[in-house]
């Protein structure tokens, strides 16, 4: 069975707590997108080259979660020739038998624009930067003007810019609880897998 979820939506809006669960719930492999370009924007130098020679070991630093980490990987992510080297290894993803979740900017648009089921999840700048204060701390306002600077950055770009695809449904998590947000999530994947 081929079945893909695209799940994109800006940074902390809750895009990566749902697609695990989705994945746990329906027996679907799970890839982080970011994770990807955060590798290539940690691992310095040429940024094209980091994309074209990304190993395991890359995806496996555990410095890759940190705000600078995010930082980077939305600048290298404006490079074309970096996108297009990360492409071919997520769309084998998205096809591997047994179905995947993949979640990103531009899953539903770009990479899986096929997807049997396409969510953008978006929640308020303030209630983004405020849920990633809780997990990094420092100064709040600091916080949110990164966020909102990297959400500039990543529907500002022109390859590739995160949007909603045509046919994406929303889930906004703003005023929702993990569980709700991913109840909503599961419904719609549900009803798509008949
Ligand atoms: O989802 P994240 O915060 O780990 O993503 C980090 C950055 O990587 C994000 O600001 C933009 C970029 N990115 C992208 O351009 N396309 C993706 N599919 C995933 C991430």
């Amino acid at each position: 069975m081929i079945f893909t979820v695209a799940v994109d939506g800006p940074a902390a809006a809750g895009k990566g707590t749902i697609s695990k669960a989705l994945a746990d719930r329906f027996g679907l492999a799970h890839l982080d997108t970011g994770l990807l370009y955060r590798a290539v924007g940690a691992k310095g130098g040429d940024p094209v080259a980091a994309a074209q020679g990304l190993t395991p070991a890359d995806l496996a630093r555990d410095d890759l979660r940190s705000l600078a980490a995010g930082e980077a990987a939305s600048k290298v992510a404006a490079i074309p020739a970096v996108r297009a080297a990360l492409t071919q290894f997520q769309r084998d993803f998205a096809r591997r038998e047994g179905g995947a979740v993949l979640d990103g900017r531009d899953i539903g648009t770009v990479i899986c624009p096929e997807a049997a089921v396409k969510l953008f999840v978006t929640a308020s700048a303030e209630v983004r930067a405020h849920r990633r204060w809780l997990e990094v701390g420092g100064d709040a306002a600091q916080v949110l003007a990164e966020v909102v600077a990297r959400d500039e950055r990543d529907m500002g770009r022109a390859d590739a810019p995160l949007k909603p695809a045509a046919d994406a449904v929303m889930v906004d998590t703003s005023e929702l609880s993990i569980d709700e947000a991913v109840a909503q999530a599961a419904a719609l994947v549900a009803a798509r897998l008949g």
